[in-house]
């Protein structure tokens, strides 16, 4: 039972007269036996709201029954009620009066890049661009919706379910209800597509089951429906970005000014994190000597948004790459040369003084982007079609783009993500990891890597089921860290269990699982070998300055896309669609090339046509037929192509590419209308509504 309004304080629960309570389990937040807090950043976010409500659908009571229908019943004789106050929704402006709910002034983080002097540089400047960008909320659109089981074995509370982190779980788990971790179990349940909205969502929901399950002293099943799922989950944080750019006459950047806003929603949860990684990413690939970034995640009553793959990078990457097209054309440059003039090379650092000295040519990604997609010769024919064509309009927009892997700055070191493999008796090994499958490719790709690791055959290389009880805690499944980070532990772990075992690191195959079977034979349990995360050589991060190395490492690409615009729906297509990119080693090229065309799929939606509609601060398109993502009809075949540049601390040299492929789509796209109809969009998504609105204002500054 949730929350009626997006404000306000609970007066009652009320159960209207005549409700056949027998059997019906009612939990309320005097249920908990420790704080009533979800453990994640901040402690603000109420298991279950207690005397004040801050956003629509905030869950306040649960019920379980052992029959669905009477449960429908008693759902519908229960009423929460709330005095409204009045709600804080838009978080482009101050608050108003009486609307400040979180410290003095509702910005739940602030953070800030400085490097050089940015007032000196903007004066000396030939030109001042400058824009303002917006992002909309995005839904996951996981198959399966948020769903967890939950039970008590003894005295232990076990939840499985939907989830990409289960010791994010087990600690929400063991706080809210006062448990050590001994009594507290979480097991992941095969998962179909998390996209970060299964990273700290779950937490919540197996709160919510554990508390029913413990009360009903039985099992207990809660899984969402798709409405439900949709309007009371995390999305996407809407973004406001503002530049103010610096260039000389030849278009080389002297001075990036940046202001990032993202609508935290009702309670901390991830934004200073999110936060972080947009403003990592905010002045792009690009060399600049003076940069000044400054970020706030502002609270308004909205559920609150959260994890979703790139986190934060494509919204502050939609509005630097659709901006570099703006300062094009205000120093008359061509878009491909003015990012060939400031793209970082070797030995030239980003915005936070991160030197990047990885050996990838960043230009030549660039030029070769541009040949595969035919650009100069599209180009002519698409100035032809506009001369001859009464509606049809085509343009090419590219972004330059790139991705830190792994957890933000010292990061991973907080985390120190563990890794065991151990030998089984019959010679082969079990890799133990927290990490998990959701669709992406983990249970293969950690298979592979074993494979290559050990010499032993694929067959011979058993993954532990992800259970707290079984698995070390290697770190969440989010950042694009799991084949970089978790992989390399993989390695590790087994050339430690090939010492443990008296064998040279390049002993494998036969004579290792016979070391193995004969090392189970004399102690009569299973060797182990073992793994605990190291930061690469050199890499350092100031966390209270955000200066150094922000990421040990970053995949970089260049999208291309070509767009067919109709003027008189005002419906755009994208036509075709080059994806280039270089994330050191590729492991598995299929898997590589299917996150890739996923990740471009889900940005091409979330350019186009993915509009989360705002009531009362909740999405209230909430059902798939009016929330539009794309079908396999409304995108062009993807060319993917890698060039590969091996990474010396990541597994096999890989680097990450989950999030990477999110991140290019809507500038690229988005700046391909731009070119095709002559307008200056700066809204995503770009809705025909919207364009339609853009081209009319248009016509009348012509006018
Ligand atoms: Mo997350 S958005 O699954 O890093």
């Amino acid at each position: 039972m949730r929350s009626p309004v997006p404000r306000g304080r609970i007066r009652e629960v009320r159960f209207a007269s005549g409700l056949d309570r027998s059997e019906l389990v009612v939990v309320d937040h005097r249920d908990l036996t420790g704080p009533n807090e979800v453990l994640l950043i901040e402690p603000d976010q109420p298991v279950l709201a207690a005397d004040r409500v801050r956003h629509l659908h905030e869950p306040v009571l649960l019920l379980a029954h052992p029959s669905r229908e009477a449960l429908r019943r008693a759902v519908a004789a229960v009423e929460i009620v709330v005095d409204p106050e009045p709600p804080v929704l838009d978080f482009t402006v101050d608050p108003p009066p009486g609307g400040v709910q979180y410290g003095d002034d509702n910005v739940l983080k602030r953070l800030s890049i400085d490097k050089g002097d940015v007032e000196t540089a903007l004066a000396g400047a030939a030109r001042i661009v400058e824009g303002e960008y917006r992002t909309g909320a995005q839904e996951h659109v996981y198959l399966e919706n948020q769903g967890m089981v939950a039970w008590e074995e003894g005295d232990v509370l076990v939840v499985k379910g939907s989830l990409q982190c289960p010791y994010y779980v087990l600690k929400a788990l063991g706080h809210a209800l006062g448990r050590g971790p001994d009594r507290v179990r979480v097991v992941q349940a095969p998962t179909g597509g998390g996209f970060g909205g299964k990273e700290e969502y779950p937490s919540l929901v197996a709160l919510h089951a554990a508390l029913l399950a413990r009360k009903a002293g039985r099992p207990v099943k809660l899984v969402y429906e798709r409405g439900e799922d949709m309007e009371a989950t995390t999305k996407r944080h809407p973004s406001l970005v503002r530049h103010r750019t610096g260039v000389d006459v030849e278009g080389r950047l002297l001075a990036q000014d940046i202001e990032v806003v993202l609508d935290g929603g009702a309670y901390v949860t991830l934004s200073p994190v999110v936060l972080s990684r947009a403003i990592i990413h905010a002045a792009g690939p690009y060399a600049c000597d003076h940069v000044r970034i400054r970020g706030r995640a502002v609270f308004t009553n909205s559920p609150p948004y959260g994890a979703f793959r790139g986190f934060g990078a494509p919204q502050t990457i939609f509005a630097n790459e659709r901006h570099m097209d703006v300062v094009a054309a205000a120093v008359d440059l061509d878009p491909i040369e003015l990012r060939r003039r400031n793209l970082i090379e070797n030995g030239q650092s980003t915005a936070t003084g991160q030197v990047i000295d990885d050996g990838t040519d960043r230009t030549a990604l660039l030029d070769r982007a541009v040949e595969l997609s035919g650009w100069h010769e599209k180009k002519a024919a698409h100035a032809e079609l506009a001369r001859r064509h009464p509606w049809r309009r085509r343009g090419m927009g590219l972004a330059c783009f790139h991705h830190g892997a792994g957890f933000t700055g010292s990061g991973e070191v907080v985390l120190a993500s563990r890794v065991d493999v151990a030998g089984l008796a019959d010679g082969r090994i079990e890799v133990r990891s927290g990490n998990i499958e959701m669709g992406q490719g983990t249970l293969t790709v950690f298979t592979q890597i074993a494979s290559e690791a050990s010499g032993l055959a694929p067959s011979a290389i058993a993954l532990a089921e992800p259970d707290t009880a079984r698995v070390p805690n290697s770190g969440p499944t989010v950042a694009s860290r799991t084949v970089m980070v978790v992989g390399r532990l993989i390695e590790r772990a087994i050339e430690d269990l090939k010492a443990r075992l008296g064998l040279p690191p390049d002993a494998g195959g036969d004579r290792f699982a016979e070391a193995i079977r004969a090392a189970h034979a004399e102690r009569g349990e299973a060797p182990v070998g073992t793994a605990t995360y190291q930061p690469p050589p050199g890499v350092e991060w100031d966390e209270t300055t955000y200066r150094g190395d922000a990421y040990a490492a970053y995949a970089w690409a260049v999208y291309v896309a070509e767009v067919e615009v109709d003027l008189r729906t005002y419906t755009t297509r994208v036509v075709d669609f080059v994806a280039l990119q270089e994330v050191g080693k590729v492991l598995n090229e299929t898997l590589a090339r299917g996150q890739i065309q996923g990740g471009v799929v889900q940005g091409i939606g979330w350019a186009l046509m993915e509009d989360v509609v705002l009531e009362d601060g909740a999405m209230a398109n909430a059902q798939l037929t009016n929330y539009i993502i794309p079908t396999s009809d409304d995108v062009p075949p993807i060319r993917v192509t890698f060039e590969e540049t091996p990474y010396a601390h990541g597994a096999r040299g890989a680097k990450g590419l989950g999030e990477l492929p999110i991140d290019g789509p809507a500038p690229a796209v988005v700046n391909a209308v731009a070119r095709a109809t002559g307008t200056r969009p700066t809204t995503v998504p770009l809705t025909p509504e919207r364009l339609m609105e853009r081209l009319e204002e248009g016509r009348a500054d012509v006018a």
